[in-house]
């Protein structure tokens, strides 16, 4: 059993701040346990960050598998979490619970949904199913065609309803925690204090039980990143001057040096060998 349970992450409400980010392959997951992260999440955030779509609705189970295993296999103490993508598990709830069972056996702890209200029906029978399911509302990036864009959530009456109504519904369908996306700081407060399981925030402010970053923006691989990320490195530009430095190297014959090769020190050791071995070659032609 992992050091961080669904049953933990509960019992941190209220006591301790919750850290999770997003990782979508071994090495990744391996530093990322080693950082001491709480949760590591395999978020279908990888169909941007990792395949360059221009949003996650492509994102399959095929890929979500994949990179659940890679993950998977480099995490000994966090929570593995994976995302369940979209048309995964809103068309039909069993087939919802068949692919939830694919990534719990691809190494995932847990999956996520987006959503509350309208799949508590869904999370209700992967709790009973012994699946520990987190939910997801606020800025939903699934249902971004119907939102009209990754805007803001919880200026309206009928958003903050809407919020409030499904952190509920998750709570009472059996969910251990709820991300809250980009939502106004206000309406995550509203929302954790509303629900006795944690509410994990991204962009949401620090009113909540944890937060969330995705691995490419807080590390800075891209330039572009959402406005409530802090970056906490710039690793695009170094890995950029590290492949400019090799390049430099290889172009004006730096690479490889004396330290990174091996050459016979007996040369007439050498030109045996070779005349042998081409002989040797010949007599295979005939
Ligand atoms: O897929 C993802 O990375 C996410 C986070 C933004 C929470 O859902």
């Amino acid at each position: 059993m992992k050091e961080v349970t669904p049953r933990h992450i509960i019992e941190m409400k209220g006591k301790e701040p919750i850290v999770m980010v997003t990782a979508y392959d071994y090495p990744s997951a391996l530093i990322a346990d080693r950082a001491g992260m709480d949760i590591i999440f395999v978020g279908d955030s990888l169909g941007m960050v990792v395949y360059g779509e221009p949003n996650t609705l492509n994102v399959s189970m095929e890929q979500m598998i994949l990179h659940t295993k890679a993950v998977a296999r480099g995490v000994k103490k966090a929570l593995v979490l994976a995302d369940m993508p979209f048309g995964s598990y809103e068309i039909d709830t069993d087939e919802g619970m068949e692919n939830a069972v694919k990534l719990i056996q691809a190494g995932a702890d847990a999956v996520k949904i987006e959503g509350g209200y309208d799949h508590r029906k869904l999370v209700r029978k992967l709790v009973r199913m012994g699946i520990p399911v987190m939910g997801h509302t606020g800025l939903t990036p699934q249902r971004y065609l119907r939102l009209g864009g990754y805007r803001l959530m919880g200026e309206t009456e009928e958003e903050i309803e809407e919020i409030i109504r499904d952190v509920k519904a998750l709570e009472k369908a059996g969910a251990f925690a709820i991300v809250l996306e980009f939502t106004l700081a206000d309406v995550a407060k509203l929302a954790t204090e509303e629900v006795s399981i944690p509410t994990i925030g991204i962009g949401s402010g620090p009113y909540v039980d944890g937060q969330v970053l995705v691995w490419h923006d807080l590390l800075g691989i891209y330039e572009n990143v959402p406005p409530f990320v802090k970056k906490y490195a710039d690793i695009g530009s170094m890995i950029q001057l590290a492949l400019e430095s090799y390049r430099e190297d290889v172009k004006s014959l730096q690479f490889p040096s004396k330290e990174h090769y091996w050459e016979y020190l007996d040369k007439n050791d050498f030109e045996m060998k070779k005349r042998k071995a081409l002989e040797r070659m010949k007599e295979g032609e005939q």
